[in-house]
């Protein structure tokens, strides 16, 4: 077959953009068919429901040729909702579903009343979509259709996956390593012994010495600081955001020696600091219970209530901080701790807090010592 062969390129390539552009996967989706409301809900800038539900319908329409765009099982599959409830119960899911289920895990597309930090003002859908998907989901009424194809794009997922895998084979991480170890060899080594400063590793965030919460970033933010002579160029003076190049590679390289060493927080001997530390811990425990952001769910519930649950093509951990920093596909980079806490709120649509704030460090003491005791796994390829 002649023809076969360059098709299954573009196919490819196509999923590579899907997988790699996190976000657009409608650049490849092909004209028609499905109707307005399963564009919809197949879309990621609109309803995205796919991220959370199977539905048949959309793997099945022409539209969807690719067959690529992955489904969740966050929640159950919609197959059939249409011969489970009326127009106006399915409008009411989809509105605010908390008047049906006071806790309820499924978004409220129709308001943002009773929402902590929702990104934007409007509501997730208008009133015109939420039309629109009513309509499609009243025709969901079949008993489940099988999904002929779901072994084979998986399979594809799977290959598909591994391919990317193998092309790290140049793999990045182990870049960033050299090049921290290089800058640590240089920077840091007339006033660190790296065992010593290994061992350490294992014990951020802690309080520095004006008792603020800071982060292993932090501290090598702190000493790129600290001496003009050792000092590593910087974007900025002002500003040393966890991201910052130079402190993300002396991380990974840290990180890199850290692998094995157990998490190990503690509270400081000082009763008075102690207090103060535990403050922030408390707090971080508040924000990761606190449901926020349009999707209103809080880390606990995907966390520690979903774990093993897929959104489209991931698969929900418990979320512990273990592997960083993190180099992601959707990212073509590599992020630190800090950064995919803000992934997740923006996850959520909730406001985005700024790099360095003090949120964000209370979060990773609180997920550091939930995590207390685990291995650190060194810097890790995530999806
Ligand atoms: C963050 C994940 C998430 C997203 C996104 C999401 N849902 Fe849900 N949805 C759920 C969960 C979980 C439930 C299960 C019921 C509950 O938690 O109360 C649910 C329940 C439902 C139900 C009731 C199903 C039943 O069998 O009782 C419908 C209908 C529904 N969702 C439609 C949608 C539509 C349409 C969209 C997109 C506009 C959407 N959902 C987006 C998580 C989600
Ligand atoms: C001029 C001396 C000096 C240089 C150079 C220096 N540091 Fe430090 N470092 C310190 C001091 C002093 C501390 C104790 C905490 C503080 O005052 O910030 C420290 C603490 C640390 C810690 C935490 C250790 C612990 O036990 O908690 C880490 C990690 C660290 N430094 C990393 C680095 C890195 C990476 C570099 C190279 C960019 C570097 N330091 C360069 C002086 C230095
Ligand atoms: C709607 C579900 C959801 C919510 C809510 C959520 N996350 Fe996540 N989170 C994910 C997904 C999906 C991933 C990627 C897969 C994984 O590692 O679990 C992820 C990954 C992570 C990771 C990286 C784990 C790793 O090993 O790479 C951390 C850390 C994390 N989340 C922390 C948080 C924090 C903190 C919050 C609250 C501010 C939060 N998440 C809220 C879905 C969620």
């Amino acid at each position: 077959m002649q023809a076969g062969y360059p098709l299954r390129l573009i196919k490819l390539g196509c999923w590579i953009a899907v997988v790699s552009l996190l976000g657009f996967s409608s650049l490849c989706a092909q004209s028609v068919e499905a109707t307005e409301g399963l564009r919809i809900m197949a879309d990621r800038n609109t309803g995205n429901c796919v991220s959370c539900h199977e539905i048949p319908a959309w793997k099945e329409s022409s539209q969807n040729t690719n067959r690529l765009t992955l489904q969740g099982n966050f929640g159950p599959s919609l197959q059939g909702v249409g011969s489970r409830y009326n127009k106006e119960q399915l409008r009411q899911w989809i509105v605010d579903a908390r008047l049906i289920h006071p806790n309820t895990l499924m978004p409220p597309y129709g308001t943002t009343e009773r929402l902590h930090l929702p990104a934007r003002s409007q509501n997730l859908l208008t009133q015109k979509q939420i039309d629109a998907v009513v309509d499609t989901l009243t025709t969901f009424k079949q008993a489940s259709v099988s999904t002929k194809d779901e072994k084979s794009s998986e399979a594809l997922t799977a290959a598909g996956l591994a391919q990317l895998q193998s092309a790290n084979a140049m793999n990045p991480i182990g870049l960033w390593i050299d090049e921290g170890k290089r800058k640590w060899e240089k920077n840091c080594t007339s006033c660190h012994a790296l065992e010593k400063i290994v061992k350490a590793v294992p014990n951020f965030p802690k309080l520095d010495a004006s008792q603020k919460l800071i982060n292993l970033e932090d501290q090598i933010s702190a000493c790129r600081k600290r001496d003009a002579a050792t000092t590593i160029a910087f974007a900025s003076d002002q500003f040393f955001p966890n991201d910052d190049t130079p402190t993300l590679e002396l991380s990974t390289f840290l990180n890199d020696a850290a692998r094995q060493l157990s998490i190990n927080i503690a509270p400081p001997t000082n009763p008075l600091h102690a207090i103060i530390w535990k403050q922030n811990l408390a707090e971080g425990e508040k924000l990761f219970k606190n449901r926020q952001g349009h999707m209103n769910l809080s880390c606990q519930q995907c966390h520690d209530g979903k774990v093993g649950a897929s959104m489209r093509a991931q698969k929900i951990t418990a979320g512990h901080p273990t592997g960083f920093p993190a180099y992601r596909i959707s990212w073509q980079g590599l992020g630190s701790i800090e950064r995919r806490i803000r992934a997740c709120y923006s996850g959520v649509q909730a406001q985005v807090p700024a790099p360095q704030d003090m949120r964000l460090r209370q979060l990773e003491l609180y997920l550091k010592t939930r995590a207390q005791g685990l291995q650190l796994d060194g810097p890790s390829i995530r999806q």
